[in-house]
């Protein structure tokens, strides 16, 4: 709720300097596909997954990636880590275990619909919640390794769209 306020207003903020509207929340969720997260006891946990952001302005696909020490919160949080060399960015917006947890994605593209260049860019923001349900996990002793099952859905809906200068 906090981080949601904020947008609310740095958009209140844009919106005041910005003639036109920002587009509505119709924008399509970001799809998540092929996620895999690798948990290694008294080592790493491996993640990733591909986000494709299918909004015509950009049909971008991406693959991210994080690792961070199994059983610490060394994932990004809050702020986002940047998913190769892209505009797209995630985080854990809420994590409870491997099984369960909710990505934050990010991700900026240009819309010539919200102003003149290099006011041209938004930033929207997208959650997508993930559960047993939607993986395949196998477990060893000392490790556990969870795939997206095959052919699986996940979508992170849009829940915020900032103006953003280039
Ligand atoms: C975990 O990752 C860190 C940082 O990349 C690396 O230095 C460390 O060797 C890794 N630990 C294991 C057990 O693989
Ligand atoms: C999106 O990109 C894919 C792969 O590059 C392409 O096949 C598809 O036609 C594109 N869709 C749109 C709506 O541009
Ligand atoms: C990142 O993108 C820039 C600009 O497109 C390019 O010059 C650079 O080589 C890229 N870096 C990587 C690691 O792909």
């Amino acid at each position: 709720m906090y981080a949601a306020t904020l947008l609310l207003l740095s958009t209140l903020l844009l919106l005041a300097t910005l003639p036109s509207a920002l587009p509505a929340a119709t924008s399509p969720p970001f799809q998540i596909t092929h996620l895999q997260l690798h948990e290694v006891q008294n080592g790493n946990t491996t993640f990733a997954f591909t986000v494709h952001d299918p909004d015509p302005l950009t049909n971008a696909t991406q693959r991210c990636t994080g690792k961070w020490t199994t059983g610490t919160s060394g994932y990004p949080q809050g702020s986002y880590e940047t998913c190769g060399n892209s505009s797209f960015g995630w985080n854990m917006y809420a994590y409870t275990n491997c099984q369960n947890f909710v990505l934050g994605i990010e991700h900026s593209f240009t819309d010539p619909s919200v102003g003149e260049p290099p006011y041209d860019q938004i930033l929207e923001f997208g959650k997508g919640k993930v559960t047993m349900l939607d993986l395949a996990c196998t477990a060893q002793i000392g490790r556990v390794k969870c795939e997206q099952v095959w052919g699986g859905r996940i979508e992170a809906p849009i829940y915020a769209v900032v103006a953003k200068r280039r």
